[in-house]
């Protein structure tokens, strides 16, 4: 099985499950205890926080645990909108956005909340004057995500951050597909709010954070004991908190390679060689993610060809709404036609992908084209 589907999310790397293990057994004290095994918890709680800091550019105390991508943008929403009910009741996202932001935009609208969605070009990119023009005395919070995880388009953020920190407007982006993918870097961003998932970068599943800028105050979205300095209750889940330290540790080396540049313009490369004009690629050509490639086989239909290729493990549209032949919403707002929409697989590359498995991807594809072909010749 060939894994092209680290935006779906990623194995845990060995180093992580390394500095897992001690805290799966004996480490198993309560950071809040007095005693030595709390203390040895917290130490180890507090050298995690830091290590995701240092991955962000923040300070610890900026960093809240939690359990992942989903509850990060719902702590945000939720939290903004009730906090700053008094000031207005105004939100502006995208489009494109993940259901983890677009499912609580509905939900505040249903309590009353009114949400601007700004349209994408056909690349993807929302315009920041859009976002500008939509913003009134009314806005509390305006949110887009770093990157699309469809397609892998980077919005203009540090444009964005700049309009809102002018206006007057807290701003958030769920960067839960570029952490550990491109550097980040909370300042130059202009963010008050951003969103980790761990398990896109190589930690466990189940756990994330939220990067909320020094003197910000929102209600939490888990009410209780004063852990998170009391912006997140809920005993700190150790193990996961270690392996996503770690994980963002070794990010910052990962990051540094360019092998997953090179590597995936390889397979746009040879995807090139091999079937010319009969591929579009979905998405922005440069200003994108480092590992992802949505491509077009144009006139098949991507759920077909991942069907065929029983070897390779990649995704059409993305794994959160696979199984509908429908295209997908992000494609839709790009533009994209349905004939073109149909035939969209998305490879993501990662960590382990070598060239060898790349080049016997390719040679798959041409099989089941070749046979797609053959099968649509014969029942004309
Ligand atoms: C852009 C984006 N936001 C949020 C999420 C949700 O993250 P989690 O699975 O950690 O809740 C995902 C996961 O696919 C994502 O791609």
């Amino acid at each position: 099985m060939t894994y092209l589907d680290y935006n779906a999310t990623t194995p845990i790397d060995i180093r992580v499950a390394e500095a897992m293990l001690p805290f799966l057994y004996g480490h198993y004290g309560n950071p809040s205890s007095t005693h030595s095994l709390g203390i040895s918890a917290k130490a180890a709680v507090e050298q995690a926080r830091a290590q995701v800091a240092s991955l962000i550019h923040c300070l610890p105390d900026e960093i809240i645990f939690t359990s992942g991508g989903s509850e990060s943008n719902n702590m945000v929403l939720k939290g903004v909108a009730h906090t700053f009910r008094n000031k207005g009741k105004h939100i502006i996202t995208s489009v494109v956005e993940h259901p983890a932001i677009l499912k609580p935009c509905k939900y505040l609208e249903s309590l009353g909340y009114e949400v601007s969605y700004v349209p994408v070009d056909s690349y993807g990119m929302v315009d920041p004057s859009d976002i500008e023009s939509l913003i009134t005395d009314k806005t509390i919070l305006v949110t887009i995500m770093h990157s699309n995880n469809e397609v892998g388009t980077l919005h203009p953020i540090e444009e964005i951050g700049r309009i809102c920190k002018r206006r007057g407007v807290l701003f958030h982006t769920d960067a839960s597909q570029s952490v550990g993918k491109v550097p980040i870097d909370v300042v130059a961003l202009g963010v008050d709010f951003l969103t980790i998932a761990g398990h896109k970068l190589y930690a466990p599943k189940g756990v994330g954070a939220l990067y909320m800028r020094e003197g910000l105050h929102i209600e939490p979205l888990i009410h209780g004991a004063g852990h998170e300095r009391g912006r997140r209750a809920g005993t700190e889940n150790i193990l996961l908190e270690v392996g996503l330290g770690k994980a963002c540790e070794v990010a910052m080396t990962a990051i540094q390679s360019n092998a997953l540049i090179e590597l995936t313009a390889y397979f746009y490369n040879r995807l090139k060689e091999s079937f010319g004009e009969t591929i579009h690629l979905n998405g922005h050509p440069e200003r994108k993610l480092p590992n992802t490639l949505n491509i077009s086989f144009l006139g098949y239909d991507g759920h077909k060809i991942l069907d065929s290729l029983c070897d390779v493990a990649a995704s059409t549209g993305s794994a959160c709404h696979a199984g509908t032949t429908n295209i997908s919403p992000v494609l839709a707002a790009m533009g994209v036609s349905d004939r073109v929409g149909r035939g969209a697989v998305r490879f993501s590359l990662g960590r382990h992908t070598t060239r060898e498995e790349i080049d016997t991807v390719v040679v798959s594809l041409q099989k089941v084209i070749k046979e797609y072909q053959h099968e649509t010749w014969n029942n004309h």
